[in-house]
C-alpha cells in the first residue's frame, strides 16, 4: 500500500478531497439516491476503498435495514472510518482491512454472508483509477462481480480519461476552495503520475470482461465520471 492514504494523509483526508474532486458531496448524494431507488429494504451493500467511511456510513445511518460493508487497504484510512462509525454509533456497518479478496466467504447476517451472490449491490467511489494497468483493472472488476448476486448494480466513478483543459478546470475548482499554489502544482503532477484513467471504451470492454453490462453514466465532475454496471448472469 503506498504512504498516499497513510497517517496523516488519512486524517487530513476529508477536508482535502471536498476541495480536489469536483462534485465530491453530490457525487455521494446522488449515489446514495441510485442505490434508494434500486435496492428494497433489506439489502447488503460492498464498499470498496471504503476510506475514512464516508459513503459507508452516510448509507448506513439512512437505511437502517441494510448492511454496510467497506473494504479498504489502509489501515490509517479505516482508522478514521471506525472512529466516525463508533461516534454515530451504526451496528449495520462494518469495516475489513484489506482487498475484496480478502474478506471471508461467510459473514453479515444474511444467510449467503460476503461470499459468492452475497451482495445486493456494491460502490467503489474514487479508488479504480489507482490500480494500474488494465489485468489489474479486470482483476479488480472481477473479484467485485464475484461477490455481486445477478442483476446487482456497482457504482464506480473514477478520473476518466481526459486532457489539458479538463486538468485546467480541476485546478481552477481547487484553487477557488482556497488551494495554494505550491499545493496546486504537486497536485497537477500527482493527476498525471499516480491516477491510471481509462476511455470510455476500455471501461466498456474490461467490464464485460469482469461480467458486468453497459456502464450507464449517472454522474460527471469534470473528468472525474460515475457509471452504474450491472452484474450480469455468467
Ligand atoms: C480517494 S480514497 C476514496 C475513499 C472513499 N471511497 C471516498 O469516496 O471518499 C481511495 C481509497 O481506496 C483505497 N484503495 C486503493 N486501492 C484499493 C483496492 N485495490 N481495493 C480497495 N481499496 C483500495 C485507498 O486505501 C483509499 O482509502
Amino acid at each position: 500500500m503506498s504512504r498516499r492514504f497513510a497517517a496523516q494523509s488519512a486524517l487530513g483526508y476529508d477536508a482535502r478531497i471536498v476541495n480536489l474532486v469536483p462534485g465530491y458531496a453530490e457525487l455521494h448524494e446522488i449515489s446514495a439516491a441510485l442505490l434508494a431507488a434500486r435496492l428494497p429494504e433489506r439489502a447488503r451493500v460492498l464498499v470498496v476503498g471504503a476510506g475514512t467511511g464516508t459513503e459507508t456510513l452516510a448509507l448506513a445511518q439512512a437505511n437502517a435495514g441494510w448492511e454496510l460493508v467497506g473494504v479498504d487497504p489502509s489501515a490509517d484510512m479505516l482508522a478514521v472510518a471506525r472512529r466516525r462509525g463508533a461516534a454515530a454509533g451504526l451496528p449495520n456497518a462494518s469495516f475489513h482491512e484489506g482487498y475484496v479478496a480478502d474478506l471471508p466467504d461467510a459473514g453479515g447476517f444474511g444467510a449467503a454472508g460476503f461470499g459468492a451472490g452475497g451482495f445486493d449491490a456494491a460502490v467503489s467511489l474514487l479508488v479504480m483509477h489507482f490500480v494500474a494497468g488494465d489485468d489489474a483493472k479486470a482483476t479488480y472488476l472481477g473479484e467485485i462481480a464475484g461477490r455481486l448476486r445477478v442483476g446487482a448494480p456497482l457504482l464506480l466513478c473514477d478520473l476518466m480519461e481526459h486532457d489539458e483543459d479538463d486538468l485546467d478546470v480541476i485546478a481552477e475548482y481547487a484553487c477557488a476552495r482556497g488551494v495554494g499554489t505550491e499545493a496546486l502544482a504537486g497536485i497537477r503532477q500527482r493527476l498525471q503520475a499516480d491516477f491510471h484513467p481509462l476511455s470510455e471504451e476500455q471501461l466498456r470492454e474490461l467490464g464485460e470482461v469482469a461480467g458486468f453490462a453497459l456502464p450507464r453514466p449517472y454522474f460527471r465532475g469534470v473528468a472525474f465520471v460515475a457509471n452504474e454496471l450491472q452484474r450480469r448472469s455468467d
